[in-house]
């Protein structure tokens, strides 16, 4: 398939305004592809309580579960510049879940497999 990054990466970046990081200064907004076309978004959203604060991708993921859920066939990140970043550790973890071995992401190294993100990954299936 022949899919349109750069118009992820604009929604990725639409997100990103609309941050709330008063305190890092850093400013991300994330956007993936679900399997059924629909696209979600987060951005991050900082607390007085820095250790609190919430990733762009942890709003991505409510989003994508209060709207419906389904697998995440897509994703990019951006920072406060629009540049492509990568998904924080934790955020992996969260992708994995939602997108599993599959997952396209837009890396600052090219588009890679979610498997290439986050190698020997823990996920769902090692709890049976
Ligand atoms: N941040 C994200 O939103 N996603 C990431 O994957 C990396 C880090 C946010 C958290 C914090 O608000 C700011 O970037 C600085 O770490």
């Amino acid at each position: 398939m022949n899919f349109d990054w750069d118009a992820l990466v604009t929604a990725a970046k639409g997100a990103m305004k609309n941050a709330y990081a008063p305190y890092s200064k850093f400013p991300v907004g994330a956007a993936a592809r679900v399997a059924d076309g629909r696209f979600v978004t987060g951005c991050n959203v900082e607390n007085a309580a820095y250790g609190v604060a919430l990733c762009a991708e942890c709003g991505l993921i409510s989003q994508l579960v209060l709207s419906g859920g389904g697998r995440l066939t897509h994703f990019a990140c951006v920072n406060g510049a629009g540049e492509v970043l990568m998904p924080c550790g934790r955020c992996r973890q969260l992708l994995w879940e939602h997108g599993g071995p599959d997952l396209e992401v837009l890396t600052t190294h090219g588009v890679k497999r979610m498997d290439e993100v986050l190698p020997d990954a823990f996920g769902a299936d090692d709890l049976h």
